[in-house]
């Protein structure tokens, strides 16, 4: 916690390490109450470096023994200024040993070394190492490291880090021991132990290349029923990077731990991931489908940075897109490649525009843009963000959609080849991108430096005579703080054409067959692409499967949209034709609500959407997606001046109405995708689930009487939980005369399960009939706990950014609520605290009177004088100008 401004810290600043470590012994002697951190390093003058100290960072360490080459060094040897220790006039090679104490159970940052449930873990990524022992803790110095964990037998049998287990006995005084070894240098931020009472659940996998791997899961007691599908996910994981990538397990080892207590979804330290609950423990009692998929995903993304992360790691933590673009890529195609299918795929691809459009978009165009690869930040953990993992993935996926999927593994394996156990940069991905197939990539750089999202747009003309069809494509960027003008993108764009009987024509580009799709390389400012031999006035469908992260302006017609959304054989295309007739007519019903005059939903696209429910020769998965609308937030982002509540009813107004003329359609496909029998999370059930219940969603948003029924009767029976929570949902939005009930017999029959109390606090905090003093008196509930994040986000972040209407009372109720909670949450947990700082981001957007309320709250946020590094920099941004 500071007081004085915090520091900006420039990417163009950097300077190589001054001393690189070879070997790290660590002594742990673990107390909650005062844990003993002996660390022995051995150093060398680093030969890129011009510089003659030491620099070491520690944080909130009590220092007892600082020893060079075995002299004890005094106060007046080195220097602590803030977190940095500087050791001047440092011979060629050194070795230090440092002894510090450091107090556990009082950090509830969730930093560096905590308790959780009074047991012991780390999270190091990105500097919380130095909160454990002075270090050069940043990611370029990599070390081969050697622990030693000692501590209470009974309370903590458990003891484990990374790498191997190299020894472990009893040392008396009820205290026991374990030496690991990891063989890999590494650096800081991947270090991790655990000391607990844990139990596990192991198996013995056969890696290609023959040798025999331990997988472990550990959990606490009571949970073993909960981990075999994180243990499936790992071995699905292992196999499929050996055959998509050639990618092996480096270790004989791999662990998984799950704990209660955690910042972020997980952490991909060396041979020992440390996992928050949510993304590990399932069973179709306590999970939803969504759940599932989250764990495989994740299980995937850490089990993936092995390769992209540990491996190969980032110079710098402005490179963290290095790692973490490509590891979210990884695990979409990862989850693509589980489901098979390609309309699972399509499906997977359509969930990721939506988190694209939903939270990246608004980031680009909001107080805290930044480029992929950022420029500068005060505090590293306001910076991973789905700029940094989406789009960092959405740009990993744009060289693959350049190259085609055998010139982007070419170049994969150039960069492996090349920098197999280096920390490097973004730079140096893309020129094993550009080497690897010979292309030149130098303008592609544009997409790591700049920031905002790019607008492409499209006008096309059909000549008759001449049988062409020319799209004409203009790009531009909105600017973003500290970048006013931007230079053009290297934007592939697919696109296909469509005949009047809804077939892709076939493409002649140049004289050459180009396909069904073909992939326009848009490079200017404005550039036009002349299609030939076209007999017919096309429908144009462009930017298939989303090839860019770009918002598309084409001035569709109501036709064209009908056209594409009945026959595009392009999934994401098809989809998305049906948000923009969904979008235009909720922007013209948002217009009107609240004026007085009665809302109208035509006919027209009402039949569009009630063909698309009924055709059963789609995916049940795709048929929802067609049919979801977009959401309140994705409304707003269209709009100038918003106003929460027009928004709300406008699409409260469509849902309703489709409930009530789609009726019959919407009953018959409840009825047609139940999935009776055992319990099983695969896409295809999953999908129907999903399916179905948005039926019951739009049956009960317009109180129909057997949709209600229906409801409380799946709420009744349900076998899983999936089933369960969509029908309690519905019955909460629906403000049904059982929701009370249902509310408390869920609480009833799930007190003991953590995750599933945390998604009753969720469904209550999202409702829009609940209001801020609803949310006041649930924080009172004794099973609310600020010092948990998930429980924390379950709540309070439910609400403040998932409640819209709620949250933006005219009052101004919410923004107050925000501010304190903020503050409170600041001094417990700034990682926490940060993210729903966020939530105010877009205020310079809603009407003047609730500007007025939200800059009030932000002003009072950043006039606190004790506030973390991380809130001040969020508060600060948005407040700039
Ligand atoms: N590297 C982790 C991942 O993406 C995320 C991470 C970064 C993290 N910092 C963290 C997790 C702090 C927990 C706490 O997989
Ligand atoms: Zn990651």
């Amino acid at each position: 916690m500071r007081t004085d401004t915090p520091q900006t810290i420039y990417r163009k600043d950097y300077t190589p390490p001054s001393y690189l470590v070879d070997t790290v012994e660590l002594g742990f002697d673990l107390d909650p109450a005062r844990t003993i951190v002996a660390n022995r390093m051995t150093m060398r003058r680093n030969p890129d470096s011009a510089q003659r100290e030491i620099e070491l960072y520690g944080e909130n360490l009590e220092l007892v023994a600082l020893r060079m080459n075995g002299n004890t060094l005094s106060e007046k040897d080195y220097r602590i200024e803030g977190s940095l220790l500087t050791i001047p006039d440092t011979p060629e090679e050194v070795t230090l040993e440092i002894e510090t104490i450091c107090v556990p159970e009082q950090n509830t940052t969730l930093s560096g070394l905590y308790t959780s449930n009074g047991s012991f873990y780390t999270q190091c990524e990105a500097e919380g190492f130095r909160a454990i022992t002075y270090f050069p803790d940043r990611p370029d110095v990599m070390a081969v490291f050697t622990v030693m964990l000692r501590a209470d037998k009974e309370k903590y049998p458990v003891l484990l880090s990374n790498g191997n287990l190299v020894e472990e006995g009893e040392l008396g005084d009820g205290r026991h021991y374990a030496k690991w070894e990891d063989p890999f240098r590494k650096p800081s931020y991947l270090f991790a132990l655990v000391a607990a009472r844990l139990v596990c659940q192991e198996e013995t996998f056969r890696l290609k290349d023959g040798r025999d791997a331990l997988l472990q899961v550990w959990v606490e007691e009571g949970n073993l029923d909960k981990t075999d599908y994180a243990m499936q996910s790992l071995k699905n994981s292992i196999r499929w990077d050996e055959e998509r990538w050639n990618l092996e397990l480096d270790l004989d080892r791999f662990m998984i731990v799950a704990v209660g207590d955690f910042n972020m979804g997980a952490m991909e330290n060396k041979g020992l991931n440390i996992f928050n609950t949510k993304f590990v423990l399932a069973n179709p009692r306590v999970a939803t489908d969504i759940d599932f998929q989250g764990i495989e995903a994740v299980v995937g993304h850490e089990y993936f940075h092995n390769w992209t992360g540990n491996r190969v790691t980032c110079r710098d933590w402005f490179q963290l897109s290095l790692k973490e673009g490509l590891t979210v890529f990884r695990d979409q195609e990862f989850s693509a490649d589980m489901i098979g299918t390609e309309s699972g795929r399509a499906v997977g691809r359509i969930d990721q525009v939506r988190t694209l459009r939903q939270a990246q978009f608004p980031e680009d165009a909001g107080p805290m843009a930044h480029p992929v690869r950022p420029d500068s930040f005060v505090e590293i953990n306001n910076f991973y963000t789905v700029t940094v993992y989406e789009k960092g993935a959405e740009v990993v996926r744009m060289y693959q959609t350049l190259l085609g999927r055998e010139g982007f593994r070419k170049g994969m394996d150039l960069y492996f080849e090349r920098h197999d156990g280096q920390a490097v940069t973004c730079d140096d991905f893309r020129r094993a991108m550009a080497d690897a197939s010979g292309r030149d990539l130098s303008l592609f750089e544009r997409w790591y430096s700049q920031a905002g999202t790019p607008v492409v747009r499209a006008e096309t003309r059909y000549d008759e005579v001449d049988k062409t069809y020319t799209i004409t494509l203009f790009q531009s960027c909105p600017p973003t703080p500290g970048q006013t003008s931007k230079f053009p993108f290297h934007i592939p764009i697919a696109v296909g054409l469509l005949g009047a009987d809804g077939r892709d024509m076939p493409l002649i580009i140049g004289g050459k067959d180009a396909g069904p799709t073909t992939v326009l390389e848009l490079t200017e400012p404005e550039q036009s692409f002349v299609f030939e031999n076209v007999q017919e006035q096309p429908t144009p469908s462009i930017l298939r499967d989303f090839s860019a992260p770009i918002i598309l302006d084409f001035n569709y017609g109501d036709a064209d949209l009908l056209h594409l959304f009945s026959h595009d054989s392009d999934a994401v295309n098809r989809w998305e034709a049906g948000q923009r007739l969904a979008m235009g007519r909720l922007l013209k019903l948002t217009g009107e609500a609240g004026v007085g005059a009665p809302l109208m939903l035509d006919d027209t696209f009402l039949l569009a959407l009630g063909k698309m429910l009924s055709d059963e020769a789609l995916d049940p998965a795709f048929r929802e997606q067609a049919l979801l609308l977009p959401s309140e937030g994705m409304v707003a982002e269209q709009i100038e001046v918003v106003n929460p509540m027009s928004i709300h009813l406008a699409r409260q107004f469509m849902r309703a109405n489709i409930g009530a003329r789609l009726r019959t359609e919407l009953l018959a496909q409840y009825q047609a995708n139940q999935t009776p029998g055992e319990y099983s999370p695969d896409a295809l059930s999953a999908g129907k689930r999903a399916l179905k219940n948005l039926c019951l969603a739009y049956l009960t948003a317009a109180q129909d009487e057997e949709g209600l029924q229906l409801a409380q009767q799946q709420f009744d029976e349900a076998g899983n939980m999936t089933d369960r929570v969509a029908a309690l949902s519905a019955l909460i939005h629906a403000r049904a005369p059982g929701a009370e009930a249902a509310l408390q017999r869920f609480y009833d029959e799930f007190e003991d399960e953590a995750l599933v109390i945390d998604k009753w606090f969720m469904l209550q905090a999202s409702a829009a009939t609940t209001d801020v003093g609803a949310v006041r008196s649930l924080m009172r509930h004794p099973a609310f706990n600020l010092r948990n994040p998930n429980r924390a986000r379950s709540l309070i972040s439910s609400f403040c950014a998932g409640n819209p209407v709620q949250f933006h009372a005219p009052d101004g109720s919410g923004y107050a609520f925000w501010a304190e909670q903020v503050i409170t949450l600041d001094a417990l947990n700034p990682q926490v605290a940060s993210r729903l700082a966020r939530a105010m981001d877009r205020w310079r957007r809603y009407t003047p009177e609730l500007q007025e309320h939200m800059k009030k709250a932000l002003q009072q946020v950043a006039g606190q004088q004790r506030l973390s590094n991380d809130v001040r920099e969020v508060v600060g941004k948005a407040l700039a100008n």
